[in-house]
Parts: C-alpha cells; structure tokens; sequence
C-alpha cells in the first residue's frame, strides 16, 4: 500500500525543506515550498496553526511581527485579516542579497492551498503547534488530512513538542506516522548534562531507553536540536542508542554543509534544512 511504501521510503535518509527552502524564499510561502518541491525535498516541512475563526494556516510563530507587516498574535486573528498581511517583503529586507520583486507581497497560506498547490505528488511532515494556544488543532488537521486522503496514500507525517496532542492523535489515526520532537538544552544546574524540554514529557532529565521505548510505542521516529548556543548536544552513541529503539532520528535545523556532513557520518535518518538543495548535493 501507499502508507507501506511511506514506511519503506523512512528507512532512506530524508531530505525536509523547513517551512520550504526558506533560506532561498520567504519562509513558509508558496515561493518557499515551490522551490523545495523542486528542488527535489523528500518532505515539505511546516508548522500548523488555527485562526481566530477556526481556520488551518501554515504559520511557525506565535505572533505576526517577525515575518509579516503586522502585529500581534495569529490566533486573534480571523483568516480574512491574516490573507490582507504581506509574508514576503521582510524576507527581501532581511536578506537583500536574496531578494526577488516576486516575494512581495506573498499572502499567507492556508493548509487547503499547500494541499491544492501539491496534492499527491508532495510528501508533508506538519507540526502540531503550540497545542494550548491552538484547542482543537488535533481534530483540526485529522480531519483536513482525511479530506484529502493524505494519510492513506501515504503522504503525511505529523510532528509535535507536545506529547499529549501526538498521543491523542495516534489513537484517532494509529496508522498516522508521528514524529516525537525533542528540544536539548545544557541543564544549567547539572552543567554538562542533557535535558529536555519541559514540554516533552517522557522522563526527565536525559532520555533513557526506557524513554525512548515510550516514544516508540506512539512515534516513528523524533526530531531532535543537534547545537545549543555553539555546541552540539547529541553525539553519534546517542542516534545509535536511540535507532536500537527502533525510532528514526530527524535532525533540525541543519544548514552549514559540515553539520550536515557530521550528521550524515553518524548515520542519521533525516534533516530539517533550510537548504534542501545543499543537502540533497552532499546525501546524493
Ligand atoms: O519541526 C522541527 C523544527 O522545525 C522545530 O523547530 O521552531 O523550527 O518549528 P521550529
Ligand atoms: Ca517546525
């Protein structure tokens, strides 16, 4: 079947276009995942949110400031006002050297649109964000998936911080491929070693077998950091330790040419990537 092959096609090294090419395009546009497409990615990465009136936009922050001529939170406002904001000129002030005359003026997409624009012939590995400013984003975007059919043929992956939301979905769609994300962050108490974020959940403190076992059960795989402030946080035992428990590890976010090599050298599943042209020249 479609979701087999999905399964088989995982056990390759994949390429995941973060919000599109986003080093080449605004991120999270039409232009970005277009491009990413192109390119070649073997996912189209983006992160789902809910309007004040209940709609699915692709969107990555909370607020509107960074990546549009607006202010605020996105879920105070209705889909109507989000489509009048400009996502696509702060790109070409923010990288002049980037910038094309085409990003202006890029609208915000909906779920629907990216669905529209790629259908079948895309693979799409979306985060559940921020569930608590987002209630009903789980039933939200099952229900979206299933409109189009992306579960059943395979093209959908579904990634989260939260463990709660990915739980809550896996025992609506248990056939739904899950992604764990895990955020590493030197514990100021305990120098020198691991933590995750508090939101995560299994354990604490450094993640054990016993943790990944948990994540197993639900997951296929997770989305971990590689650097924090400079640093790696992961190490080459710790994609090893946590492939014996048969989860697939999803690197984010990787865009200078020797992390992808380190990455690549220890043996990881996938990266999250700005670049995906760059990744794809060097995993290839
Ligand atoms: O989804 C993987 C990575 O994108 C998580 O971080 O903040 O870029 O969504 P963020
Ligand atoms: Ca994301």
């Amino acid at each position: 079947s479609a979701l087999e092959q999905q399964q088989d096609d995982l056990a390759a090294f994949q390429v995941i276009a973060h919000r599109g090419a986003s080093g080449h395009a605004p991120e999270s546009t039409l232009a970005a995942f277009t491009l990413a497409h192109e390119q070649g990615a073997d996912y189209l990465e983006m992160d789902a949110q809910l309007t004040a009136d209940g709609k699915l936009v692709v969107f990555h922050d909370d607020t509107i400031e960074r990546t549009s001529d607006g202010t605020g939170h996105i879920n105070d406002y209705t889909l109507a006002e989000l489509k009048a904001l400009d996502v696509g000129t702060w790109f070409n002030q923010a990288n002049p050297e980037k910038a094309d005359d085409a990003f202006k003026g890029a609208r915000l997409l909906t779920l629907d649109e990216v669905f529209e624009a790629f259908g079948h012939d895309a693979r799409y590995y979306i985060e559940a964000k921020s569930p608590a400013l987002n209630p009903g984003l789980e039933d939200a975007l099952l229900a979206k998936l299933k409109e189009y059919d992306m579960i059943q043929a395979g093209r959908v992956l579904v990634q989260s911080f939260n463990q709660p939301s990915l739980l809550k979905l896996h025992e609506q769609s248990p056939a739904l491929p899950l992604v764990q994300l895990l955020w590493y962050y030197p514990d100021e108490e305990n120098a020198g070693q691991l933590k995750e974020w508090t939101d995560v959940t299994p354990g604490s403190g450094n993640v054990d077998d016993t943790d990944f076992q948990t994540i197993a059960d639900y997951a296929v795989g997770i989305g971990t950091n590689f650097i924090y402030e400079g640093a790696p946080v992961i190490s080459a035992d710790f994609v090893d330790q946590a492939q014996d428990n048969d989860l697939r590890v999803h690197v984010y976010t990787v865009n200078d040419t020797d992390d992808m090599q380190t990455l690549l050298d220890w043996g990881v599943d996938g990266m999250f990537t700005n670049y995906p042209d760059r990744l794809l020249e060097l995993a290839r």
